[in-house]
């Protein structure tokens, strides 16, 4: 899979996904991340990315030259262009399943007030959310989505069964229950019994029913 992210401070994504698991996926092929200053494709001498929004208000919005300059240079047969914005559909682990399948994703990140409609309009696909907050800069957004795709890329993570058994995979609908490593006992507190049992099948009883508790205490919203 190839992943452009294009965005005014690339330094922002870069330092997530050129570390720790990301950095190694890119290291052995899995995936190639590439970072592209917006400004770059600009065409003024000030290298301008935003302007004054037309019928007034604050902020400034995101010019949509230098988008369409960069997707038209950047996109091929299989790309999927995607802009992170808090305007977007809420980001969740069935989609990030999804985008894993894809050749070619381009991320746009937007910046300051919004980001000119017709960029949204004429070249994207899909407009994604990570959440119901505004962040400053939509690169934040976009590490975040290249991280939850490219570690189900199959051979990122060193044991693929730990993306399988994990919080919402499946139908979605849980997070996992509590986990546990030595020491059995660590300030008073224990690890409960069961873990210590090697009795795997009242084990998967126990996390089957921690996962449900846990899932009503934490994410009722998940159960409705
Ligand atoms: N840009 C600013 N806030 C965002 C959010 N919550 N999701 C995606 N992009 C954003």
């Amino acid at each position: 899979m190839k992943i452009d992210i294009v965005t005014i401070f690339p330094e922002i994504a870069e330092a997530p996904l050129q570390s720790s698991i990301m950095g190694r996926a890119a290291a052995s092929g899995k995936v190639e991340f590439a970072f592209h200053n917006l400004r770059d494709y600009t065409r003024d001498k000030h290298r301008q990315v935003d302007d004054i929004p037309y019928g007034g208000g604050p902020g400034m919005v995101m010019k949509p030259e230098p988008f369409f300059e960069a997707v038209e240079d950047l996109r091929g047969e299989q790309s999927k262009v995607l802009l992170m914005t808090p305007q977007g559909t809420p980001f969740v682990q069935a989609k990030a399943a999804s985008l894993s399948h894809e050749e070619h994703l381009i991320i746009l990140c937007g910046h300051y007030e919004g980001i000119d409609h017709r960029v949204v309009e004429a070249l994207v696909d899909e407009e994604i959310s990570i959440g119901d907050y505004v962040l400053t800069n939509g690169t934040i957004a976009a590490a975040v989505v290249a991280d939850a795709v490219v570690r189900l890329i199959p051979g990122v993570l060193g044991d693929d069964a730990s993306s399988e058994v994990e919080s919402f995979s499946g139908d979605g609908k849980r997070i996992e229950a509590p986990q546990y490593t030595r020491p059995s006992v660590f300030r008073e507190m224990e690890v409960p019994e069961v873990l210590l049992s090697g009795n795997h099948q009242v084990i998967d009883e126990w996390r089957e029913n921690m996962a449900g508790e846990r899932t009503e205490a934490n994410r009722p919203d998940l159960l409705d």
